[in-house]
């Protein structure tokens, strides 16, 4: 008895000093398999009835009592670690950021936040589609079937064959967005689609992977004067100018009809492209009425609906707006590049703010 007693002061005493270390051997020579306390309960086993009534519970209350006493200076040694993490590791947030920490949002991102808050004033939706796009999607839903010769027009990459033999491509327009989104909502339909879009072209003003903007209105009245009138007022709100001038040109898109280009007026007189004023033109993209076969093929009747769709290029205005001289430098991923063209994390556009301040 004791014996016990001495026994369990020893192992308290030492409990209460141990550090980590040395309170794992502690719990080992108690608790162990070969134990101090662990033998005493082994011993029960020889022990007559009796006497095992007798020392079954003091040998049972001295393990609980030691298992309790290391798990609170374990407790506490971990609490201790922890406070003088505390302590050493405080960062003052009012200190401001060193440069080297700070990240910088890639002109691209911005453009898209800032056509974003404009369309979101006007009421539409983002939607968003895969880069990897079905065949059908990209082209045959937007009545350009197989062996149509506007499939040559988009050099496109495509992936190997299924084992259907279809093929899988990189979209190569953010087109298929509007047959996605016709599929699964009916009109009234308003959305923009911001998203990558894949080329076999490369030179200073394409990339073979590069942004487009594509939109989609689709009601039961919806006309030209509407396309006309929502293109003008995008580009007034994204360059910041009042004046702009805008020139729609026929052009030709298996999906529309009819179809056409869209010129802004700018002055090239200079060494930059000054958007709004002068008597030049630069293209930003295709529009046109949503053809009533594509709405058909998508699920809409074309009897009640129509609208109009329009694709831009977003690099293009991007570069047009920030004075961004060549496309491909948007995709080299040089730091000094983005250092000197790139924006403030929180420098979120908005129209309040006045988009670009
Ligand atoms: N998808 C066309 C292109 O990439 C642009 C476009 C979009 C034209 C929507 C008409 C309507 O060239």
């Amino acid at each position: 008895m004791t014996d016990l007693i001495q026994l369990e002061r020893q192992l308290l005493a030492r409990i209460a000093s141990a550090d980590e270390r040395a309170l794992e051997e502690l719990r080992v020579t108690a608790l162990g398999k070969k134990g101090a306390i662990t033998e005493l309960l082994k011993s029960l086993g020889t022990m007559s009835p009796e006497e095992r009534k007798d020392k079954g519970p003091q040998f049972n209350g001295l393990r609980d009592r030691i298992a309790e006493a290391i798990a609170a200076r374990k407790a506490q040694l971990e609490d201790r670690v922890l406070n003088e993490r505390l302590a050493t590791e405080r960062v003052d947030v009012t200190l401001p950021v060193a440069d080297v920490e700070r990240g910088i949002i890639h002109p691209v991102s911005q453009v898209l936040d800032e056509i974003t808050a404009i369309f979101a004033d006007l009421g539409f939706a983002v939607a968003e589609g895969p880069d990897i796009e079905y065949d059908d999607y990209n082209f045959t839903k937007l009545n350009i079937p197989p062996e149509h010769p506007a499939r040559q027009m988009h050099d496109t990459f495509y992936l190997k064959p299924q084992a259907d033999g279809s093929r899988h491509l990189l979209r190569t327009h953010t087109s298929p967005v509007q047959v996605r989104t016709m599929l699964k909502q009916q009109p009234p339909i308003r959305i923009i689609a911001p998203g990558r879009s894949y080329r076999h072209d490369s030179d200073a003003t394409h990339s073979p992977m590069f942004h487009q903007v594509e939109a989609l209105v689709i009601d039961e009245e919806t006309h030209l004067g509407n396309l006309r009138w929502l293109i003008e007022e995008f580009c007034k709100a994204f360059f910041e100018i009042s004046n702009v001038r805008m020139r729609f040109r026929p052009s030709y898109f298996p999906f529309t009809e009819p179809s056409m280009e869209v010129d802004i007026g700018c002055d090239r007189s200079g060494n930059r492209i000054k958007i709004g004023d002068g008597n030049d033109w630069l293209e930003l993209g295709g529009s046109g009425m949503v053809h009533p076969h594509v709405l058909e093929l998508c699920g809409i009747d074309p009897k009640r609906y129509q609208g109009f769709a329009f694709g831009l290029g977003l690099d293009r205005m991007a570069m047009l707006k920030y004075a961004i001289p060549d496309i491909r430098s948007f995709f080299e991923s040089d730091l000094r590049w983005l250092r000197h063209y790139g924006f403030m994390p929180l420098d979120i556009p908005s129209l309040e703010g006045g988009l670009s301040r």
